[in-house]
C-alpha cells in the first residue's frame, strides 16, 4: 500500500517543469500517483502510461471517459486501478476479466445529501462493494469523510478497506490518518515537496509528514524498522530511519539511514557502494518501512556481499557476472563472443531451446532450463534490457484485461486468417532472428539459392486446429488441392446438364428423365432398397438364368480376391507390401432404353460385391411408362445394392458423381456408355470437386505426414519439402498429434530453416503457400483426415506406425516409420512410385503388377457342360434379343440330344426340366456364359441420344 499518498499529478506539467512541487522521479518515490484521464488528453495519457508504468503505479480517474475502449486501453497497458463512478463500475463489473481489486468506486460530496442517498442504495443492491475501495471527493473539508461513513454504517472502515481522500492541506490529512490509518491521501504534486527548507512556506505540505502520519515507531529508540530490498525485492539488510533520515533519503534519491551511534548515515559516502532510491513503502501494519534501492560497488554488507545474508544466488547471482563481464570480459573468450555476435548467441538460445523441449526427466528439464535462462539472459544483458525489465513486462501482462492464451499463438485463439497473422508476426520480432539463426546454422547455401533475393519472411504451412473453433468445412476447404487445368461438341451439349443437375440436384435428373426417357410420370428419380417385390417380378426360369451366371462370376472373382497381403522384402530392412481395399462407393451405369442388359448389372454388380463395395449404386434409364426392367432390379437387390437412379446419360453419371439430396455421391463410376455417358464421365472425372474417378489421371505431387510426439522435427521436415520441391502446384499437409506450440514450432523452424537451405527454394515457397498443418488430439482424428484427404504418399512418423496399417483407407503409398523417407519410394525400396494424386488414391491403387499384366480368360465347355450352362445362356440371350447368340448354344444342345432343358437345381448337377427347343439354323457364335459388357447398340438404346440429333 506504499506509503498511503496517491499523488495526483498532471502528466503535461510534471514532465514540463512544475513551478513548485515534486518531479516524476520524487513522486515515484513515493510509489504511485493519479492521472485524471479525459477525452481530450487520453491520448497523452496513454503514452505517460505506457512510458512510465514500470517505475511507478499509475492510478486513473476515468470518470469522464466515455468509450469503454479508452478504458480498456488503460487497464491493458498497465493501469494499477481505476477511479470510476456508479455506472461505470456496475458496467466494468459485469467484464468476468476485469479484477475488482482495479476499481475505485468514487463519489464526489458535492451535495453530501443526494449523493449519500445515491450511495447508499447503490450499496442495498451492491453489497459487495461495502468493503471495496471508496475515494471521496469533497470541496468542504474532509470531516465530512468519517461523517459519511458513520451514516453508512461504514466506521471504521474494514481493515483490508481503503479510503482514498482528497486533501489540500496537512493538517486535514494528519488528522484522517490519525483516525483511521487504512487510509490514503489523494494530494496534488504541485502541493507536495521533499525540501525542509521550504516548510511553513507558501502552501507547500513536507511530504515526509504525510509519510509518517498514522505510522508506528519502535517504542524504545523512537525509529523506524527499515528493510533495504534490491530492484527485484532480495533483501539487503536491515536498518533503521527516522523522519530525518527519511526527508534526506526523498531530497537526495539516495540510501539514507539512522545510525544508533552515528547518527545520518548516508550509506556508501565512505565505501562507495552508494544507492540510489527507487521507492518507499511501509508495510501493512504501517510499523515497519521498505527502502527499494538499487546498490552499487560491491554490495549493501560492510563485509563486502551483496546483502548482509551473504552473497547473492541464482537469477540475481547470473546477471550480477553477466553485467561484470558486458563491462571486462577478456576479449576472445566465450562470454565476450558471445556479447560480441548475436548470431551466436541466438543459435544457441535455440539449441537449448531444443534440448529443453527434448528433456524428459525433472534433471534434464531444470538444467536445460537453466542453459535457456543463462542465454536468454545474455541477449538481454547485452541489449542493455535487465531482469527487472523481463518481471515488469510480466506484470504488464497480468494485468492484461483479455489474456492471449499461454498455450497458443493468437492464431489460433482468434478466427483471423492464419496467413496474415504469420506475416504480421515474421514482420515482428520473430522474422529477423530466425533469418540470423538461419545464417548462424552455417550450413552453406548453394550459390544459386534465390533465398536472399525474394526471401519475404518464414517458409511455413498454414495452421489449422481440430482442437480449436475449426469447423470440418474450413479443414475441408484447406484440404482442397491447388486448382489444376474430346470431341467438343459433345462435351459442350454434357457441361450444361451436368451444370444443372449439380445446381437443382433432383429436379434436373428428373427434368431430364422426363424429357429424354419420356417417363413423365416418374415422381422420384431414384429407387431405395430394399426393392419393392413387385418391381422384380420374373418367370422363375429367368431368375434361375440369372442365379446360375451370379453363382459363377461371383465364384470367380472371389477366386480373384487375394486375402493374405503380398508381402516381399526386397532387401534386408527394407519391407515392401501390398494390400487391398475395395473401393467405398461405386456407381455402376447400366445402359437401357429398349434392350434389356442383365449381363451388364452382373458383370459389374457381382464383382463390387465380391469386392466389398460398401455401397453399390445402379443407374439405369428406366422406361417410358417410368419402371425399370426388373432383370436389373432383381440383380441390383441380389448384389445388395443401396440404390437405383432411374436415370441415363449424362443426367446420371452427373447425379452419382455430385450426388443430389437423394441420390448417393459415388467414388467410381464404372460401365459402359454412349458418348455422352462417356464425355460426362470425362468431364467428372476432370472435376477435382466431384472426386470421382473413371480412369486414373495424373495430377501434382503430394505427401501428407502423420506426425507425433515421437517424430523428430527436422525428419517431418525433410519429408515434407522433398514433395514441396516437385513444383509450385504440389501440396504437402502435415497432420500433428497432440503436439503443443513449442513441439510445432519446431518443425516449423526445420521447415524454414531447410527450405532455405535448398537450391529449389522457390519452387518450395509456391507449393508451401497452399500447404497446411492441421492440428489434432488423436491417432483416429489423424486417419480420418488423412483418409479424407487420400494421400499419393503417407508417411507416418508416429510411434508405433505399423499398427496403423488397418485403418489406413486411403492412400497411395504408405511410408512406415521415421526412418523411411518417402524418396526411397521414389528411388529404390522396390514399390512403384506411379502413385493416384489429387485424392484418387480414393479409388486407385497406384500403378502395381496387375497394371502391366492383361488377363486373359478362356472357357472349355465339355458335352456335360453344355446340359449344365446350356439352358442359361439361352434364356439370357433370349431376354437379350440376341437370337445368334441363343442359336449357337440351341444347336450344340439339339446334336447332344438334349430335349429336357430344365434349368439344372445348380450349377452341379445335370438335371434338366421340359422346355421346347427352337429350330436349329445359325452357327459360329462363341458360347461363353460371358455375354460382351458393351454391345453394339448401346449407344442407340441409351439415354441422351436427343442432343445429337438437335
Ligand atoms: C514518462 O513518460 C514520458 C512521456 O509521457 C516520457 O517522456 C518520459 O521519459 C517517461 N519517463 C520515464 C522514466 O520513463
Ligand atoms: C567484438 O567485435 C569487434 C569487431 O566486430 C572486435 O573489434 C572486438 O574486439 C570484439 N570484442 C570482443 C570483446 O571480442
Ligand atoms: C435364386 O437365388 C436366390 C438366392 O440368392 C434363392 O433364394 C432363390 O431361390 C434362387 N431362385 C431360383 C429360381 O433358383
Ligand atoms: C481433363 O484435364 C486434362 C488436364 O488435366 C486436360 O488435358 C483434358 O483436356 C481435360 N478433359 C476434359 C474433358 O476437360
Ligand atoms: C513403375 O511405373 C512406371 C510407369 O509409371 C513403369 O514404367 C515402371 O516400369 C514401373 N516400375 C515397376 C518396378 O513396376
Amino acid at each position: 500500500m506504499g506509503v498511503g499518498l496517491l499523488v495526483y499529478v498532471d502528466p503535461g506539467e510534471i514532465l514540463g517543469s512544475q513551478p513548485t512541487g515534486l518531479n516524476l522521479d520524487q513522486v515515484s518515490y513515493l510509489g504511485q500517483c493519479l492521472v485524471e484521464a479525459t477525452p481530450d488528453n487520453f491520448e497523452s495519457s496513454l503514452a505517460f502510461l505506457r512510458q512510465n508504468f514500470s517505475k511507478l503505479a499509475i492510478n486513473f480517474d476515468v470518470r469522464q471517459l466515455r468509450s469503454w475502449d479508452h478504458v480498456v486501453d488503460l487497464l491493458n497497458n498497465g493501469a494499477s486501478k481505476l477511479f470510476v463512478n456508479f455506472e461505470q463500475l456496475k458496467a466494468l463489473s459485469q467484464e468476468p476479466t476485469i479484477s475488482q481489486d482495479r476499481l475505485v468506486l468514487t463519489i464526489s460530496l458535492v451535495n453530501p445529501k443526494t449523493d449519500i442517498g445515491k450511495l447508499k442504495s447503490f450499496l442495498e443492491t451492491n453489497t459487495e462493494w461495502m468493503t471495496r475501495e471508496w475515494a471521496f471527493y469533497g470541496d468542504k473539508g474532509n470531516e465530512q469523510v468519517d461523517e459519511v461513513l458513520k451514516e453508512l454504517g461504514n466506521y471504521p472502515p474494514s481493515h483490508d478497506q481503503t479510503i482514498f481522500v482528497r486533501i489540500t492541506s496537512e493538517g486535514e490529512g494528519r488528522n484522517l490518518l490519525h483516525e483511521y490509518p487504512g487510509n490514503a491521501l489523494i494530494v496534488s504534486s504541485k502541493l507536495l515537496t521533499f525540501d525542509q527548507s521550504k516548510e511553513g512556506h507558501e502552501k507547500l505540505i513536507p511530504a515526509v509528514d504525510l509519510v509518517l502520519a498514522g505510522a508506528t515507531p519502535d517504542r524504545k529508540t523512537g525509529l523506524y524498522a527499515t528493510t533495504v530490498v534490491d530492484e527485484r525485492g532480495v533483501a539487503l539488510g536491515l536498518v533503521w530511519s527516522s523522519k530525518e533520515s527519511i526527508a534526506e533519503a526523498l531530497k537526495t534519491g539516495a540510501g539514507v539511514y539512522q545510525s544508533r551511534k552515528r547518527g545520518l548515515w548516508h550509506k556508501g559516502a565512505s565505501s562507495g557502494d552508494t544507492q540510489e532510491l527507487i521507492s518507499i513503502a511501509f508495510d501493512c501494519d504501517k510499523d515497519c518501512l521498505l527502502f527499494k534501492v538499487h546498490q552499487k560497488g560491491k554490495g549493501f554488507c560492510h563485509l563486502g556481499t551483496t546483502s548482509c545474508w551473504g552473497k547473492s544466488s541464482g537469477l540475481s547471482k547470473l546477471q550480477r557476472t553477466l553485467l561484470d563481464r558486458k563491462v571486462d570480459a577478456p576479449e576472445g573468450s566465450y562470454t565476450a563472443r558471445l556479447f560480441n555476435d548475436s548470431k551466436l548467441v541466438n543459435a544457441k538460445i535455440k539449441e537449448e531451446a531444443d534440448e529443453l523441449c527434448a528433456a524428459n526427466t525433472k534433471e534434464d528439464i531444470a538444467s536445460e532450463a537453466a542453459d535457456l535462462l543463462y542465454f536468454a539472459l545474455t541477449r538481454c544483458i547485452a541489449a542493455g534490457v535487465t531482469l527487472e525489465d523481463i518481471e515488469k513486462n510480466l506484470d504488464l501482462k497480468s494485468l492484461k484485461v483479455k489474456r492471449r492464451k499461454g498455450d497458443a499463438k493468437p492464431q489460433y485463439v482468434e478466427d483471423k486468417p492464419p496467413k496474415e497473422q504469420s506475416q504480421s508476426e515474421s514482420n515482428g520480432v520473430n522474422g529477423p532472428q530466425d533469418e540470423e539463426v538461419k545464417e548462424a546454422a552455417s550450413v552453406p547455401k548453394a550459390p544459386s539459392d534465390p533465398a536472399g533475393k525474394t526471401s519475404s519472411g518464414r517458409i511455413e504451412l498454414k495452421r489449422y486446429s481440430t482442437t480449436q473453433a475449426f469447423s470440418d468445412d474450413v479443414l475441408k476447404a484447406a484440404l482442397q488441392r491447388p486448382s489444376q487445368k474430346s470431341n467438343e461438341k459433345i462435351m459442350s451439349l454434357v457441361r450444361p446438364i451436368i451444370a444443372d443437375v449439380r445446381a437443382d440436384g433432383d429436379s434436373a435428373v428428373l427434368q431430364y428423365t422426363h424429357k429424354f426417357e419420356k417417363a413423365t410420370s416418374l415422381k422420384s428419380p431414384v429407387l431405395k432398397a430394399p426393392f419393392p417385390e413387385s418391381l422384380m417380378q420374373l418367370p422363375e426360369e429367368t431368375i434361375k438364368a440369372i442365379n446360375i451366371s451370379y453363382d459363377n462370376i461371383l465364384k470367380f472373382h472371389s477366386a480373384q480376391k487375394s486375402s493374405a497381403p503380398l508381402v516381399v522384402e526386397t532387401m534386408p530392412g527394407v519391407t515392401c507390401s501390398r494390400f487391398s481395399r475395395p473401393i467405398e462407393k461405386v456407381g455402376l451405369y447400366i445402359p437401357g432404353g429398349t434392350a434389356v442388359l442383365p449381363s451388364t448389372a452382373l458383370m459389374l454388380g457381382v464383382p463390387a460385391m465380391a469386392a466389398g463395395c460398401k455401397d453399390i449404386v445402379f443407374a439405369s434409364p428406366p422406361r417410358a411408362d417410368g419402371t425399370l426392367t426388373p432383370e436389373i432390379v432383381y440383380i441390383a437387390h441380389k448384389v445388395g445394392a443401396r440404390e437405383i437412379v432411374l436415370a441415363g446419360g449424362a443426367q446420371a453419371v452427373a447425379a452419382m458423381a455430385y450426388g443430389t439430396e437423394s441420390i448417393t455421391k459415388v467414388d467410381k463410376i464404372l460401365g459402359p456408355g454412349n458418348q455422352f455417358v462417356t464425355a460426362a464421365k470425362m468431364l467428372v472425372s476432370n472435376d477435382t470437386s466431384a472426386a470421382v474417378s473413371i480412369d486414373m489421371p495424373a495430377g501434382p505431387s503430394e505427401v501428407l505426414v502423420i506426425a507425433d510426439k515421437t517424430a523428430d522435427p527436422a525428419f517431418v521436415a525433410s519429408d515434407l519439402l522433398s514433395q514441396a520441391e516437385h513444383g509450385t502446384d504440389s501440396q504437402v499437409v502435415l497432420i500433428a498429434i497432440d503436439l503443443d506450440e513449442k513441439e510445432l514450432q519446431a518443425i516449423e523452424d526445420e521447415v524454414h530453416k531447410q527450405a532455405h537451405e535448398l537450391p529449389r527454394v522457390d519452387i518450395v515457397r509456391g507449393a508451401i503457400e497452399h500447404s497446411v498443418t492441421i492440428s489434432v488430439a488423436t491417432l483416429e482424428e489423424a486417419m480420418k483426415w488423412s483418409n479424407y484427404y487420400a494421400p499419393e504418399h503417407l508417411i507416418l512418423q508416429i510411434a508405433e506406425p505399423r499398427s496403423v496399417l488397418p485403418s489406413v483407407q486411403n492412400a497411395g503409398s504408405v511410408f512406415i516409420g521415421g526412418w523411411t523417407p518417402e524418396s526411397v519410394g521414389d528411388y529404390s525400396a522396390g514399390v512403384n512410385h506411379s502413385l493416384p494424386t489429387y485424392g484418387y488414391a480414393r479409388q486407385y491403387s497406384g500403378v502395381n503388377l496387375g497394371s502391366f499384366t492383361k488377363s486373359i480368360t478362356s472357357s472349355e465347355v465339355t458335352e456335360q457342360g453344355v446340359g449344365e450352362v446350356g439352358y442359361a445362356v439361352m434364356e439370357l440371350a433370349r431376354c437379350e434379343g440376341l437370337d445368334a447368340h441363343r442359336r449357337a448354344m440351341e444347336i450344340r444342345m439339339e446334336k447332344l440330344g438334349i430335349v429336357e432343358r430344365k434349368v439344372p437345381a445348380n450349377g452341379n448337377t445335370a438335371v434338366g426340366k421340359d422346355e421346347p427347343v427352337t429350330a436349329a439354323g445359325e452357327q459360329g457364335a462363341e458360347a461363353t456364359i460371358q455375354p460382351t459388357k458393351s454391345t453394339p447398340s448401346e449407344s442407340q438404346t441409351d439415354g441422351v441420344e436427343a442432343p445429337t440429333a438437335a
